[in-house]
């Protein structure tokens, strides 16, 4: 059983982490990957697949040996192709998939019209081109003659998490999150703080991680602490994360009280402005060195690169520099910067 799984650009070695402390030797990465993706075999079930956190989505991979889509409407292979799509359904809820679309090359020609009839009238399933529980993709292979059709497994994308119930402008991408928290390298002795705290998506994500001693955010947005809140609700964490409404240049927080500050800054786009941003990260950053111990450690996200590498040298008197990735994410390329208090 092949799987692909597709990952934000960038956070590509977290989605590898995550698959092989997760499923171990039972789990084989392919020896040629494709760019942009990360294809495996795994004989376990899917629902487990479900589970994963760096991941953006999940796809079966079907292979079939043949020279063009057409030979795809050969019985045998339509009916491989619907029982693959009526086995993912099974494993989800009753009423979970609705609705499918595929995305191929080509997806308007008569042989994908036909293709998408066939399923259409076994599973009974109404095409909507535009938004669709089930996601199908047919393609070329990429590493081996013949045709391919993936077949998300999930009704959304597993980075569509189940707990947000409200979303805003601004707020991150719950795998880049994920990945975030994994770079803090999360251990149960943690005090975990997430100055900055929007919608709530890093602290959510720290909780689901493990255990920690305490974990906290704030937000000087009353909106955005309301936001946070239904979400934190949503994930039923709500007595376990505690909220402040608090500017984050200046924390009502013990000096060295905090083992790891986990942040995503304003942007500068969506939330707060270049101006803004200009006076709001020396003095933020600066406050997170001040409540962080020694040995503690920071990881912020940010797209306004330029400000944030300007402030290196000054940050690099209190804090060790230990990795940067450069992220791909709704069109723009944010960096993750992970640091160790000196
Ligand atoms: C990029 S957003 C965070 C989004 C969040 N990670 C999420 O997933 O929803 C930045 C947040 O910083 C907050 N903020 C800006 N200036 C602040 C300050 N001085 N103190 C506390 N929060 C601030 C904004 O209200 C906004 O919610």
């Amino acid at each position: 059983m092949h799987y692909e799984a597709e990952v934000l650009p960038g956070l590509e070695s977290f989605a590898r982490a995550e698959l092989a402390t997760t499923f171990g030797d039972a789990l084989q990465f392919h020896r040629n990957q494709p760019t942009d993706s990360l294809r495996f075999a795994y004989p376990g079930s899917l629902s487990n697949l479900l589970l994963l956190r760096t991941v953006v989505a999940i796809y079966r991979i079907e292979h079939f040996a043949v020279p063009r889509p057409r030979a795809l409407l050969g019985h045998q292979h339509l009916q491989r192709i619907t029982g693959r799509i009526d086995h993912i359904r099974g494993m989800h809820p009753s009423g979970s998939f609705l609705t499918f679309r595929i995305s191929a090359a080509g997806s308007e020609s008569a042989v994908f019209i036909r293709i998408k009839e066939a399923i259409e009238s076994h599973t009974r399933m109404a095409y909507n081109p535009d938004d669709a529980d089930l996601f199908i993709r047919i393609f070329p292979a990429p590493t081996e003659p013949g045709w391919e059709v993936l077949i998300r497994i999930s009704p959304r994308p597993l980075s569509a998490r189940g707990w947000r119930v409200c979303d805003m402008p601004g707020a991150l991408n719950a795998t880049a999150a994920a990945a975030m928290v994994a770079l803090t390298e999360p251990s149960e002795d943690d005090v975990f703080y997430n100055p900055m705290c929007g919608s709530g998506t890093l602290m959510i994500e720290r909780a689901l991680a493990g255990p920690a001693i305490r974990i906290g955010g704030c937000d000087i947005s009353k909106e955005a602490l309301r936001c946070a809140a239904a979400n934190l609700n949503g994930a039923g964490l709500a007595k376990h994360i505690e909220l402040t409404k608090m500017d984050a240049t200046g924390l009502d927080l013990p000096t060295d009280s905090v083992d790891v500050v986990c942040a995503d800054l304003p942007w500068g786009q969506l939330a707060g402005s270049d101006d803004e941003n200009l006076i709001l990260y020396p003095a933020a950053l600066a406050e997170w060195a001040r409540v962080t111990r020694r040995g503690g450690r920071m990881v912020a996200i940010t797209h306004a690169v330029r400000l944030f590498e300007s402030l290196l040298d000054r940050l690099e008197r209190e804090w060790q520099l230990s990795a940067e990735y450069r992220i791909f994410q709704g069109g723009l390329h944010p960096r993750i910067y992970a640091f160790r208090r000196k």
